[in-house]
């Protein structure tokens, strides 16, 4: 009786939490990741950027796209983790790919590109080139400050939106924290705070959730708008800017210790940790058609139904993007909490990644145009890039698990 009591608690508890133990997750995951991103190291032209994999054929950018540093720096989590010096050699070659960014005029997600390259590479190697990137990228960032608005700008003025912030940019806020870290100039921590605390005052809504691009009058700083451009409608809750949001918080709360940081993370927490499904990698929007918390495509600023491609009876997409940036954000958030709640976010974490892990999100050797990742959603609501893997949700995969497994 005692030993049939004991079999039962334990196939309990590793139904519950899984049986291979999250070191050996990290491994399986780290040696497929190796094998399909040196595949993808090869195939990629030598001016060009890998960023998904649509319709049977590999996506390359160049290197002043968006994404343009998460190849490097996932080559860069490889090398942390494997310390094996011919990953070494190619993220330092994919990383110096992108030397022309500093010149370029414009650019809003110049954290994310020059941080996830530049910054992991000197924060690997503590060479002295990538670290003169980090302060040029810095202040870059910068020079998109408008201190009325108390935010760096995100996109160009346009008919639509005069000043746009997108909660996506707390991201870029990592850099400022680098460079300050790197110099001691104060400079790019006022800049780092003012943009989050303009932020945790605006973009959020009452149960936590945020919207994802405000527009600001550049006079007087007051908001003009707010919408959720990727998301299913203005009011729903697109997946993957909670995730940034959850993220960017975390990371704020890391880099200053303002407990008003850590206090909107956990806020942001608590309205991401219900929405999510059982397997806990997120529908690309929570409020999309078909999620338990949809909302009908009658909603302010839903697309016209015979616009709109999902139909009643089709699986949701999920977006593992968001799954992977939510899964880092949660193993950190559970560093800086204690107890329980510490446990809910770890636990959570561990949820995702594990799903992440497993045949129906991670690819085989050889598919899914060599990238780690299958089902990531761009921008469900205009049909770009449905279903797809992105090189933002291999990266963020690799760092959630580096973090989990220190
Ligand atoms: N930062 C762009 C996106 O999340 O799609």
């Amino acid at each position: 009786m005692l030993y049939f009591l004991l079999s039962l608690a334990l196939l309990l508890t590793t139904s519950c939490t899984g049986s291979e133990p999250m070191d050996k997750v990290a491994e399986r995951v780290f040696e497929r990741a190796q094998v399909q991103l040196t595949a993808l190291y090869n195939s990629t032209p030598e001016d060009k950027m890998p960023v998904t994999f649509e319709n049977g054929k590999n996506k390359f950018g160049k290197f002043n796209g968006w994404t343009s540093g998460f190849f490097p720096g996932s080559l860069w989590y490889i090398y942390e983790y494997t310390k094996d010096p011919a990953i070494r050699e190619m993220a330092e070659k994919q990383t110096e790919k992108l030397d022309g960014i500093i010149e370029l005029k414009t650019h809003h997600d110049i954290g994310f590109q020059v941080n996830s390259s530049f910054g992991n590479g000197y924060r690997l190697t503590g060479n002295e080139a990538y670290k003169d990137m980090v302060i040029a990228g810095a202040d870059k960032l910068c020079t998109r400050f408008n201190p009325t608005v108390g935010c760096t700008r995100s996109w160009e003025p346009s008919k639509k939106w005069q000043y746009p912030v997108i909660i996506d940019n707390m991201m870029n806020l990592e850099i400022l924290a680098n460079a300050y870290r790197i110099t001691g100039d104060k400079k790019y921590m006022e800049i780092a705070t003012s943009h989050a605390n303009t932020t945790l005052k605006n973009h959020f809504r009452e149960d936590g959730s945020c919207f994802h691009v405000l527009s600001y009058d550049e006079a007087t700083g007051e908001v003009i708008k707010k919408q959720t451009h990727q998301g299913f409608c203005d009011a729903s809750a697109w997946s993957r800017g909670q995730a940034w949001a959850l993220y960017g918080f975390t990371m704020m709360y890391r880099e200053t210790k303002d407990p008003a940081y850590l206090e909107q993370a956990k806020k942001v927490a608590a309205f991401i940790i219900p929405m999510l499904p059982k397997d806990g990698v997120p529908e690309w929007d929570f409020n999309a058609p078909g999620t338990k918390h949809a909302f009908d495509m009658s909603a302010k600023g839903a697309p016209k139904a015979e616009d709109y491609h999902w139909r009643k009876g089709d699986p949701v997409l999920r977006d593992s993007s968001a799954g992977a940036i939510m899964a880092s954000a949660f193993v950190e958030l559970s560093g800086y909490t204690t107890g329980k709640e510490s446990a809910k976010y770890r636990k959570t974490a561990e949820k995702i990644l594990r799903t992440l892990a497993s045949p129906e999100y991670m690819a085989e050797e050889g598919e899914n145009g060599n990238f780690l990742l299958k089902h990531g959603v761009t921008n469900l609501h205009r049909w770009d890039g449905v279903d797809i893997p992105l090189t933002y949700g291999d990266y963020y995969f690799l760092e959630a698990l580096l973090k989990f497994c220190k």
